[in-house]
């Protein structure tokens, strides 16, 4: 698939703006931008997005090329009014009529059948469009002064983790977009969850904030979870095109620790002592609980094991310190597979290409 990556050739604008006191010169400015076919890149609740016109071709393909992402590989259409939702779908199932009043604006992505509205170059060629209300006020404020639908899908490079801050969007997007919003550190840190509605039952394609047990108590019907989200053995391909390709890969190599807490924390000291001594510069994914115990080049606390939405927030961050700190090993504490922890495993396992030690 074509994956084009070109050199950075403009200049990025930088704007801070507090979703509490909205600047609204800068989201004019901005909303301008996306209405003209240029890039901007905004804070959502979940991670930041790189957005454009949803339904303009040529934005999308923009898109594509300020992250080198290959183009068959869908993107998210937000918008910011229920209302928005009826010219870009061919119908709404009652299915996510509920869904929509339940969880929107919010961390929850439905996949519908599409209108003619929407361009195959939005949609990677698919029949079927993503769509999103993010529960964030920048967010909000720009998809409306954009005229109502903007294409985003996370503002990093493609492979790298999806960035919680704007310093992480600049790294990767400067010379490439237009123009930056700086909204400080999101609440949420992983992508949304996406549950497609196109066939009989509710399927999960990425597991996220909202859970399954949320969306089945909702619903009031079974939602099944696509078998490659936790699966390396799984031969079927993923029904997110996104979800194939190798994700949030940090330079290290990462393997995860799963066990008892003491056993764990000595495997890992143990195997960070040898990689050591081989040369190798190794760093640690622990938690508040255990990072004391750890000896290690770099040591970092994920965050707190009895409030796992920290441990969410600050995953990627530091994957990406990480890089930045040329680590090229890390070894991580496993998490329960429940609630957020499903979410926040699926990506860490993705990130370690599925390499788990039980001990
Ligand atoms: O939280 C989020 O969802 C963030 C923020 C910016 O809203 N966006 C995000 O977008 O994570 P992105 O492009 O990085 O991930 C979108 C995922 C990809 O795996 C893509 O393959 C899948 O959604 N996807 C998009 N449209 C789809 C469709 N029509 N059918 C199946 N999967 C789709
Ligand atoms: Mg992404």
């Amino acid at each position: 698939m074509k994956r084009v990556k070109e050199e950075p050739n403009m200049e990025t604008k930088f704007s801070v703006i507090d979703e509490k006191n909205i600047d609204k010169e800068a989201i004019a400015q901005a909303g301008q931008i996306l209405k003209e076919g240029g890039l901007v890149a905004f804070p959502t609740e979940t991670v930041y997005g790189l957005g454009g016109d949803a339904l303009n071709k040529e934005s999308s393909r923009k898109i594509y090329a300020a992250k080198g992402r290959p183009s068959d590989n869908p993107l998210i259409v937000h918008i910011a009014e229920l209302d928005k939702l009826e010219a870009i779908v061919q119908e709404i199932p009652e299915s996510a009529k509920k869904l929509a009043k339940e969880y929107w604006p919010g961390p929850l992505t439905m996949i519908l059948k599409k209108s003619q509205l929407v361009p195959m170059e939005t949609t990677g060629g698919l029949q079927t469009v993503a769509v999103r209300m993010p529960n964030h006020q920048v967010a909000l404020e720009l998809i409306k002064a954009a005229g109502g639908y903007v294409a985003a899908p996370s503002a990093n490079t493609s492979g790298k983790p999806s960035p919680t801050l704007a310093c992480f969007v600049k790294e990767d997007m400067d010379g490439r977009i237009d123009m930056i919003l700086d909204g400080g550190q999101v609440g949420i840190g992983l992508e949304s969850t996406i549950v497609d509605l196109t066939e009989e039952m509710p399927i999960i394609l990425r597991p996220g904030y909202v859970t399954k047990e949320m969306l089945e108590k909702t619903l009031g019907i079974p939602v099944a979870s696509d078998r490659t989200m936790m699966h390396a053995d799984c031969k079927e391909a993923p029904k997110a095109p996104g979800m194939k390709y190798r994700h949030y890969a940090p330079k290290g190599d990462l393997t995860i620790i799963t066990g008892e807490e003491q056993s764990v924390v000595e495997r890992i000291n143990c195997l960070t002592k040898s990689m050591r001594e081989k040369g190798e510069k190794v760093g640690i994914i622990g938690t508040d609980e255990t990072i004391a115990k750890y000896h290690a080049d770099s040591v970092k606390s994920a965050g707190n094991r009895k409030e796992e939405e920290t441990i969410a927030r600050e995953l990627y961050r530091i994957l990406r310190e990480f890089d930045d700190e040329g680590i090229t090993v890390i070894y991580s504490e496993g998490f329960a597979e429940d609630g957020i922890g499903q979410a926040i495993m699926n990506r860490l396992l993705k990130a370690a290409g599925h390499h788990v030690e039980n001990v």
